[in-house]
């Protein structure tokens, strides 16, 4: 008799082998479920694997267009940055995959979801979130918080040894001593030799990226054009080569960041969890269009509406890190921003070199720029006396202030 049946988020890899297996052993009947977000990834051979392991079902399903389009483009929007830093690469995949997860499951009738995420990371959070908001029946099995798994399986050694055993193929090369989670926007290394904070990163860890020092001695220079504040079409402004689809856009600028070794970063972030942790991520593409958009955005939105903007852009970037993606505040914050978008549109034009970005010009119909208002020496619509009490006013305040610690050197 089956427990049920679960539709366990499968990578292919040694951990989730294990679990299908352990699931199975449980009494469950298991789908395994493999998401192509972008990861580099042999997914028909994670097929072979899974059935042979003995999912009665594999999908695998391509959802990186919906990563662009669904998550990555609002992010964009967004600005979206955690701690100043981090672009949310994992962040943000994670309701994408669940969200597919939950489908498979509802469609075939699965009560259950498993995923093979720690128990001291944030992607727990974020898969489990995702899954209860989506599908509020569901019944979550995280093996790596249930005793009778984390208690067998005490380290890799136990996990190999469980794989010998089942008949599990073990991949050849050897595994990277860190965890790394992969997918279309970024690649992200976490612990290991990284757990020390202080620690370089090695050269070679890098898999998305090269090396900024050997990165071309010519630059690409790019356009890429805005709607909406999400890019709609991107130019190699020296080859004359444009994409138009959200993934080819996204593709492509990922490409030549990653050609010219954009985006790499090295941090300690706080987890929702309560812990900091050490990690380095490689975000070449959406870098460059969060740069690009910053650009434009500035260029095209109005001053007191943009301030207000980036405050939700920062309660945002909070709300996806600590997995609150579908959430009713995360919901109303997200189309707050989508409706501040609506001019955000015009062409950025950017050179990519050695590491950087720099922004070397933006058109756009709807700028809110008036090169006649700003001109030195055009007067426009504009009496420079008007100044003069504006910043009298404003010195009212100031005035006060300094009188009131005595530091003005007038006595009244
Ligand atoms: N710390 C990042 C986050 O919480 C990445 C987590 C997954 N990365 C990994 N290498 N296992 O979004």
């Amino acid at each position: 008799m089956s427990k049920g049946t679960v539709v366990l988020a499968y990578s292919g890899g040694l951990d989730t082998s294990c679990i299908l297996v352990w699931l199975k052993e449980q009494g469950y009947t298991v789908i395994a479920y493999l998401a192509n977000i972008g990861q580099k990834e042999d997914f028909e051979a994670a097929r072979k694997k899974a059935e042979s392991l003995g999912a009665v079902k594999v999908f695998i399903e391509d959802i990186r267009a919906e990563f662009v389009q669904d998550f990555i483009w609002p992010a964009i929007q967004a600005n979206a940055v955690y701690e100043d830093r981090y672009l949310l690469g994992t962040a943000i995949a994670r309701p994408c995959i669940a969200r597919r997860q939950v489908e498979i499951a509802r469609r075939e009738g699965a009560q259950f979801v498993a995923h093979g995420a720690t128990g001291k990371g944030n992607d727990q959070v974020r898969f489990e979130l995702s899954s209860y908001a989506l599908y509020p029946e569901v019944k979550v099995l995280a093996p790596w918080r249930i005793p009778e798994f984390f208690n067998r399986f005490k380290g890799r050694k136990d996990l190999l040894d469980f794989a010998a055993k089942n008949g599990i193929p073990v991949p050849v090369t050897p595994k990277a001593p860190w965890s790394i989670d992969a997918n279309l926007m970024h690649t992200s290394y976490e612990s290991g030799i990284l757990e020390d904070p202080k620690c370089r990163a090695p050269a070679d860890l890098y898999v998305m990226t090269r090396n900024p020092e050997d990165a071309p001695n010519t630059p690409d220079v790019l356009e890429v054009e805005y709607k909406n504040g999400v890019p709609v079409k991107v130019t190699n402004v020296n080859e004359g080569k444009s994409k138009v689809t959200p993934l080819e856009i996204f593709s492509y600028v990922s490409d030549i960041g990653a050609k010219h070794g954009v985006g790499r970063i090295d941090i300690v972030e706080n987890r929702f969890i309560g812990m900091k942790s050490r990690g380095i991520y490689e975000t070449p593409g959406a870098h460059i269009l969060f740069n690009a958009h910053l650009d434009i955005e500035l260029f095209t939105m109005d001053k007191e509406v943009r301030r207000i903007k980036q405050g939700l852009g920062i309660r945002f970037s909070e709300l996806v890190y600590n997995g609150f993606w579908y959430s009713p505040e995360c919901d109303f914050v997200r189309a707050c921003i989508a409706m501040s978008q609506a001019n955000v549109e015009g062409k950025v034009e950017l050179s990519i070199f050695k590491g950087q970005v720099n922004i070397l010009g933006r058109s756009s119909p709807k700028s809110l720029y008036n090169e006649e208002l700003v001109s030195m020496d055009v007067q426009g619509d504009y009496d420079p006396c008007d100044a003069t009490g504006f910043i009298r006013i404003n010195a009212v305040r100031l005035r006060e202030h300094h009188r009131l610690q005595g530091l003005s050197s007038k006595k009244n």
